[in-house]
């Protein structure tokens, strides 16, 4: 089931929007997000929507998770999508979450997960005495492979011998395509500096991959100053000083952990966005946080990450000014106190998204 709403101007092709808001507080940010774009001028007559009701509910009601078609449909009837986020404390195996979000990263080749991190105001960091220029990098996941794909079994299951096994699977087109998209990124940015992060010390086939590739790709970019920290050391850098870096370059589960640390050092993880993407097709953006069944159904929901994520989407389709539009008015938000709970604000999740609207609709 899903629902449509499209006011399209003749002249004008508008940008087609697949809107997946999922469990939780998924659906509380993404109504937010959505506002948020909504107040930008025409934008009526510039976005069309339409909404896909995958989650827990449908899951729980009739057993689809992802339906078969929807990768081929999102392909080529959407310029992008928007997610909120997926996971309920009704479907513990985590089943609809894995065939719904790991699927279409999987199916959609989404093999770049990029998750910039900015401290928008000094007084957020856990950090002492770290203003913004301290943090600002952005985590650039392998978002294919890895631990992630799910090879893998059970042998004797629920007994005392029991044995499970995940392949952690890293092939060379995968690890090179990532790594120069990283190289790519810091290029595009102007970004000077790359850090390459693996466990190649211990994981010495798969890793082992990561190391001999990088030093081919790293020499490509001769301009740019590229770096490999072991992820142990990484971590403890990431704290010590994260103004070394400008991007990180990981594999899916170090990405997964380092995004979060990362999204923790700049405010919390509800200011962090993320862009699941394939370059020239069609791409997913979601904030970084998940379902939060804690905060869910309370009007507590921080929606910046996911007015964040909407204007990754807006670059995504060429839209850089709207997209501007939508930074400035979080930056604002953040300096003016004019946020959730977790920003030091008093608001709730749909005053928050009414400041944010009203900013852009401003601006
Ligand atoms: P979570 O990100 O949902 O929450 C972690 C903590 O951060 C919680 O205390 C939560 O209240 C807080 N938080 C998260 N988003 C917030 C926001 N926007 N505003 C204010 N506070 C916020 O992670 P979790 O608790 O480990 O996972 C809950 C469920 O979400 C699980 O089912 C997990 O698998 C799923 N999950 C989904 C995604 C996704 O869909 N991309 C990402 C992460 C986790
Ligand atoms: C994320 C999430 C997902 C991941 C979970 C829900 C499978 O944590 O998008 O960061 O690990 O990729
Ligand atoms: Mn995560």
């Amino acid at each position: 089931m899903s629902s449509t709403s499209a006011i399209a101007t003749p002249g004008h092709s508008p940008k087609r929007i697949a809107v997946i808001p999922g469990d939780g507080i998924g659906p509380e940010v993404i109504a937010e997000a959505l506002k948020v774009l909504r107040a930008l001028p025409s934008a009526n007559q510039r976005f069309q929507f339409r909404t896909f009701d995958w989650g827990a509910d449908r899951f729980l009601r009739d057993g689809v998770t992802l339906p078969p078609d929807a990768p081929e449909i999102l392909r080529h009837d959407f310029d992008a999508i928007l997610f909120g986020a997926v996971g309920d404390p009704r479907v513990p195996s985590n089943k609809h979450a894995a065939d719904i979000l790991l699927g279409l990263r999987s199916s959609l080749d989404l093999f770049a997960n990029v998750r910039p991190l900015e401290l928008l105001d000094a007084s957020l960091t856990p950090l002492r005495d770290r203003g913004e220029e301290d943090v600002r990098f952005t985590v650039i996941r392998e978002n294919t492979e890895g631990l992630y794909v799910g090879v893998g079994g059970h042998f004797r299951r629920d007994t005392a011998e029991e044995v499970a096994i995940q392949e952690d699977v890293n092939t060379r087109r995968g690890v090179e395509r990532i790594l120069r998209y990283a190289f790519e990124y810091a290029r595009r940015h102007g970004l000077k500096r790359v850090c390459m992060s693996d466990k190649s010390n211990a994981l010495t086939y798969g890793h082992e991959l990561w190391h001999r590739v990088y030093a081919l790709v790293r020499a490509d970019y001769p301009e740019i100053e590229a770096r490999h920290l072991y992820i142990d050391t990484l971590a403890m850098e990431l704290v010590r000083d994260p103004r070394q870096f400008s991007v990180i370059v990981a594999c899916n589960l170090f990405g997964d952990i380092l995004s979060d640390l990362g999204a923790q050092l700049a405010g919390g993880l509800g200011l962090a966005p993320s862009g699941n993407i394939h370059p020239g097709q069609v791409s997913l953006f979601e904030p970084v946080h998940g379902s939060a069944p804690n905060i869910a159904g309370q009007n507590r929901a921080n929606p910046c990450g996911a007015v964040l994520a909407v204007a990754m989407m807006l670059d995504h389709v060429e839209l850089a000014e709207e997209s501007a539009r939508l930074r400035s008015a979080v930056r604002e938000a953040v300096r003016l106190r004019q946020t959730t709970a977790d920003l030091g604000g008093s608001l709730g999740t749909r005053e928050a998204g009414d400041w944010l609207a009203e900013r852009v609709a401003r601006a």
